[in-house]
């Protein structure tokens, strides 16, 4: 089924105002293989993508809720870390509470202690705001449970997506596995805007044992944030190209996923990646995120493949970090080949 904006839109009267509640959730991070880029209105993607659910890359959220006397007109809330109050990360958690409260207005009922853990280095260039504000909305939407008549469960499913969306764009593919779309494509089934679905087909079994080590080229946080990559794509000269070419290749990532076609998907996913980048090189402003190891270590994995067949690809974010994908039973492999002669810190993911 498909849900529309309104869908979200709670009609129902509350039924239970608890005092006190704690809530806790879990999501996964993600990573594009056909990206995201470029966004209009309310956080409407510019084209549609496709990603792998990260099952290793967490972040675990536990939300204290008490009461308020009168609603307010803003959620009042402390985000804390690892338990160390983080005032830097509240701007853009106040933002999406205000984005949200049209299909969340219980919100600004409670106050909010939201506390938070990654089982990831904190600022590793892993994306951090996706697996946060899908934890969040999975915990928002727990609330709306406690609080109104239930609905079905593919409302809630949805309704995750959704509001994760409203915090960052690629949060709404962090909230279910192993593969998801998000952004209207009108050959795949149910594909919305609005939020990510797990596609109906199956996905071929070389890709349920696929792993992605993630190369931590660059640690801490981003030089010029996605938002910023986002706008520049509104004025971008080659903007409806890549409008273009996403579609299309969301539609040969899905073939390659079903047939296992671990060559084609190997060429997309690196060109996926370096297209991304081509993208913020030729913004205006310009700007460039890939580091020399960068491309250091996207020589070695192309050599490696080179000489000795094993299928073995990156990609990238938007970051100077390489995610190295393969299937797990190339891990030994690669150990010897590639990992141990990297010398810089590599966290081992898998889908
Ligand atoms: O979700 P945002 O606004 O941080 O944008 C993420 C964009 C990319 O990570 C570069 C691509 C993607 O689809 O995840």
């Amino acid at each position: 089924m498909k849900f529309a904006e309104k869908d979200f839109i709670i009609q129902e009267k509350m039924i239970n105002k608890p005092k006190e509640l704690i809530i806790k959730a879990t999501a996964p991070s993600n990573i594009a293989l056909v990206k995201y880029w470029g966004k209009h209105g309310l956080q409407l993607p510019m084209n549609p993508s496709i990603s792998f659910t990260l099952n290793n890359s967490l972040t675990q959220t536990n939300a204290h809720l008490s009461v308020l006397k009168k609603p307010l007109n803003t959620v009042p809330f402390t985000f804390y870390l690892d338990q160390k109050h983080q005032p830097n990360f509240e701007p853009k958690i106040a933002d999406f509470f205000k984005k949200i409260q049209n299909f969340a207005p219980f919100v600004t009922y409670f106050n909010w202690k939201i506390y938070s853990h990654n089982t990831f280095p904190h600022s590793s260039g892993i994306a951090s705001s996706a697996s946060g504000f899908a934890a969040l909305a999975k915990i928002i939407v727990d609330l709306e449970k406690h609080l109104y008549p239930p609905q079905t469960e593919e409302y809630y499913t949805k309704k995750i997506s959704f509001l994760a969306r409203l915090g960052s764009g690629s949060a709404s593919r962090s909230t279910e596995h192993p593969v998801m779309i998000w952004g209207l494509h009108h050959k795949i089934k149910n594909t919305s805007d609005l939020y990510a679905i797990v596609p109906e087909f199956e996905i071929h079994p070389i890709f349920k044992t696929f792993k992605d080590s993630i190369v931590l080229v660059e640690k801490g946080q981003k030089k010029v944030s996605s938002s910023i990559g986002h706008n520049l794509m509104n004025q971008h000269p080659f903007k409806n190209i890549r409008k273009q070419q996403a579609y299309n290749r969301v539609s040969l990532m899905t073939e390659y996923l079903k047939s296992g076609d671990l060559e084609n998907f190997i060429k997309l996913t690196e060109s996926e990646a370096l297209g991304l980048h081509a993208l913020m090189m030729t913004s205006d402003p310009d700007y460039i995120l890939m580091q020399p190891d960068t491309l250091k270590i996207i020589h070695n994995i192309r050599n490696i493949r080179k000489e000795t067949g094993l299928p073995v690809c990156f990609t990238l974010d938007a970051g100077a970090n390489v995610h190295i994908l393969y299937p797990e039973k190339i891990f030994k492999q690669l150990q010897k080949f590639l990992f141990k002669k990297l010398e810089i810190e590599i966290i081992h993911d898998f889908v």
